[in-house]
């Protein structure tokens, strides 16, 4: 069974998909089989790793959710060789709605994932700013939930409203979910407020925090435009080395390597 890592945090713009991109492919990189879902109905990790997120196949998630196709025929090839990606749809919306009378609606991604996972060592699921039904199916279908954080003033406050929410599913649904670890993104070491904001965090949250800072690196910002992870566009800068290294440390803590 791969382990299932949900990327959450309810801020926008924190680096949710930067991460899932980038560290999905990272892990791939590393020779692990890596599954990327994106659970957003933005759909930016879609277009990221060049995938139309406007096409009318309908093989995505929401078709998952809603029970109109098998995951099996939702899954599509990335150029980076050993991962694949679940895309995702603007429809995917509707679903909050569509599911509200669904008896089991918090697990239908987890029941679908059961069938899948034995396939892939990690999968990587990019969930949206919401804290609604499918960021709840991401949760529930989740062993682990890696928080990115934006070293910024306010961010130690929006992280309550998150783990009240892990909470919930640990008190319900999910009571196996774990916090993979909070990782500081967009870091920038000559900003005082940013070191302020990691010791902080640290000081918080001791080791759970990763020993990794993403940096802030325009080559990630470039990346999705040129639906590539940072890997495949640019391997020599700080943002792909920063990931790699990421992946690595993750490896680490599940003993994995
Ligand atoms: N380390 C980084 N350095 C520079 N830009 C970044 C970095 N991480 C994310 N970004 C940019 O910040 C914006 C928000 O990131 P994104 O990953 O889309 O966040 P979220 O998914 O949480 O909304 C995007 O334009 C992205 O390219
Ligand atoms: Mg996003």
């Amino acid at each position: 069974m791969g382990k299932v890592i949900a990327i959450a945090n309810q801020k926008g713009g924190v680096g949710k998909t930067t991460t899932a991109i980038n560290l999905a492919a990272s892990l791939a990189a590393l020779e692990k089989k890596v599954l990327i879902i994106d659970a957003d109905p933005q759909a930016n990790t879609t277009s990221g790793l060049n995938f139309p997120p406007d096409n009318d196949e309908k093989r995505t998630l929401y078709e998952v959710l809603i029970g109109e196709r098998e995951i099996e025929d939702t899954l599509v090839e990335t150029e980076m060789p050993g991962l694949h990606m679940i895309p995702s749809h603007i429809n995917l919306v509707g679903a909050e709605i569509e599911l509200l009378e669904t008896e089991g609606r918090e697990s239908i991604l987890k029941q679908a994932l059961a069938r899948i996972s034995d396939n892939y060592d990690f999968i990587i699921i990019d969930c949206s700013p919401s804290l609604g039904l499918i960021t709840v199916n991401s949760l529930t279908a989740a062993d682990s939930v890696m928080i990115p954080v934006q070293p910024e003033f306010f961010a130690l406050e929006g992280l309550g409203k998150l783990l009240q929410t892990i909470r919930l599913v640990q008190g319900g649904p999910n009571q196996e979910l774990t916090i993979e670890g909070f990782v500081v993104t967009m870091f920038d070491g000559r900003t005082k407020i940013h070191t302020q904001v990691v010791a902080q965090l640290r000081d918080h949250f001791k080791d759970m925090v990763f020993n990794t800072l993403i940096q802030r690196n325009i080559r990630l910002s470039e990346a999705p435009s040129h639906g590539k992870p940072i890997l495949l566009y640019d391997v020599m800068c700080n943002g792909a080395q920063n990931y790699l290294n990421l992946a690595k440390e993750v490896l680490e803590r599940n003993s994995l390597q």
